[in-house]
């Protein structure tokens, strides 16, 4: 989609369908105004959420006109821009016309809304039809929107393109099922990225991670025909004086749970289980076409996690990157098993920060249910940035204590930690932080559960059903942020 930012005039509008943001009981722009007569009363007010098309015949260039309710004018947030380009997007795909225009009102003609308006345009116009050989109803493509504002804007509309465009790319790769996404082509994908955006690359197979000590992913993987990965991409490797940030993500291509099978219903949904590592990808992109002044390790380990004969049991000891030994008590609980040695990499870089993406447990599918990711912290500062970018980015984040209390559930009976809590899962989102905090030394690290959020089940007013690439436009701000000032002095957290 090619996006511009115009200065334009009613008459200079020519784009088929133009979108008009309205918050409640505002009548029409002045030069607009002759299309009032067409609104039946009681028909528009502008509530959020609400659109109204109307015929334009003939009395302009373009064909519609479309008014998009944005509720209460206090209440207006780059989110309800987000939507109200979503609105449009949907509407002009479903009217088969690929160019649109949507007016900024004066009021808000700043970069944060004119940045959201181009996020929910390009995120709305993505739908995963790559395997649909016959298409009943062909979708067509939005080929252009203008942003009807000041020029100056511009810079934003790039921004939130840019942005949107790394989250459409996580969501084609998180789509494609187990059968293709395996490991070798996740790290196959890594390559790629590094080679059009000059990343360092390095991929460790199989026999580098038995000679690493890499025994949580080797004994993940144990199950599974196919080979395992652990990915390190490297952002302004050679910048040595700038700030060392590390983002981990989990790449589980196939939870089948193992030796303790999950059940047959809603299994596929674990083709999504690689949503952290692929999130990787996707930051690790967006912050590369930023040219963020940072330097950044994108690591993630991709395996299957799978039932066979060779596969790990329930009982197996194994001893993780950093010397410390785990005991599996159920594998299922391998997403925890793999990021241990990945988060151990990861500390010894000593980066100023870890930030972690994994969809980690069911359980924060039932504390947080789809609105929130759950954040998991040992600094404050770092968790006010994460919950600052969650404001900004609609990807909301809500924090969850992780006092060293939840940490006694997790004490082996045989080894240092066993890979769950309780058996009845009390707390169990907590538990599988505290097990993934032992791997993280001295750094501040935020762990980030998205098992709620990495799919779209029900409807959304941006994003079609299937992978979300929620957690991209998140980490990103707060990476922005963070960079803007830093982080200040010594960790601090209530552990
Ligand atoms: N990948 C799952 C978590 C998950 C569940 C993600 C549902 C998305 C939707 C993870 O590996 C897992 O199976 N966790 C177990 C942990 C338990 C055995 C302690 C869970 O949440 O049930
Ligand atoms: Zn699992
Ligand atoms: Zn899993």
């Amino acid at each position: 989609m090619e996006i511009s930012v115009k200065k334009l005039i009613f008459q200079e509008i020519k784009e088929e369908v133009v979108g008009i943001p309205l918050v409640k009981g505002e009548s029409l722009p002045k030069e607009f105004s002759e299309f009032a007569d067409s609104i039946r009363k009681g028909e528009f007010d502008g509530s959020e959420g609400q659109i109204l098309p109307i015929n334009t015949r003939e009395m302009a260039k373009f064909s519609r006109l479309l008014l998009i309710g944005i509720g209460e004018a206090k209440e207006v947030s780059p989110e309800l821009f987000r939507r109200a380009a979503g609105s449009l997007v949907r509407y002009a795909k479903a009217s088969k016309c690929t160019a649109t225009a949507i007016l900024v009102p004066p009021r808000f003609s700043r970069d944060d809304f004119v940045q959201a308006l181009a996020e929910g345009a390009v995120l709305a116009d993505y739908k995963f039809l790559k395997f649909k050989t016959k298409q009943d109803n062909v979708a067509v493509d939005i080929r252009e929107l203008v942003i009807v504002a000041d020029t100056k804007l511009s810079p934003a509309a790039k921004k939130g393109k840019l942005l949107a465009e790394a989250q459409n790319y996580v969501r084609k790769i998180n789509e494609h099922p187990a059968n293709m996404a395996t490991p070798q082509k996740l790290a196959e994908l890594a390559r790629t990225l590094a080679k059009e955006k000059k990343l360092a690359v390095t991929v460790y197979e199989k026999d580098d991670l038995k000679k690493m000590g890499m025994n949580g992913i080797l004994a993940v993987n144990q199950g599974s025909d196919l080979p395992p990965v652990l990915v390190i991409l490297e952002y302004n490797k050679d910048k040595k004086s700038l700030p060392l940030y590390c983002v981990v993500g989990k790449g589980v291509t196939f939870d089948s749970g193992g030796i303790s099978i999950k059940p047959s219903k809603g299994m596929q949904e674990m083709k999504y289980d690689k949503s952290g590592a692929v999130d990787v990808l996707g930051i690790t992109k967006a912050v590369a076409e930023l040219n963020l002044p940072i330097r950044l390790l994108g690591i993630f380990p991709a395996t299957e996690n799978m039932p066979s004969g060779s596969a790990q049991k329930p009982g197996d000891i194994v001893t993780a990157y950093n010397g410390k030994t785990m005991e599996v008590l159920n594998t299922d609980a391998e997403g925890r098993l793999i990021l241990a040695d990945a988060l151990a990499f990861a500390a010894e870089k000593k980066p100023e920060a870890i930030i972690d993406l994994a969809t980690l447990t069911g359980a924060i599918i039932v504390c947080l249910g789809p609105h929130a990711i759950g954040l998991f912290s040992n600094d404050d500062e770092l968790s006010k940035a994460i919950e600052n970018a969650g404001e900004n980015t609609f990807e909301r984040v809500w924090r969850m204590p992780i006092w060293k209390e939840y940490g006694e559930m997790i004490k082996g009976d045989f080894a240092d930690i066993k890979n769950i809590g309780s058996e009845s899962g009390e707390a169990g989102s907590i538990t599988a932080s505290k097990f993934l905090q032992e791997f993280v030394g001295e750094c501040k690290w935020a762990h980030l559960d998205i098992a709620g959020v990495d799919l779209i089940r029900a409807s959304h007013p941006y994003l079609e059903k299937g992978a979300s690439g929620m957690g991209v436009r998140l980490v990103v701000s707060a990476l922005e942020i963070i960079a803007s000032k830093g982080l200040a002095g010594k960790m601090a957290g209530k552990d």
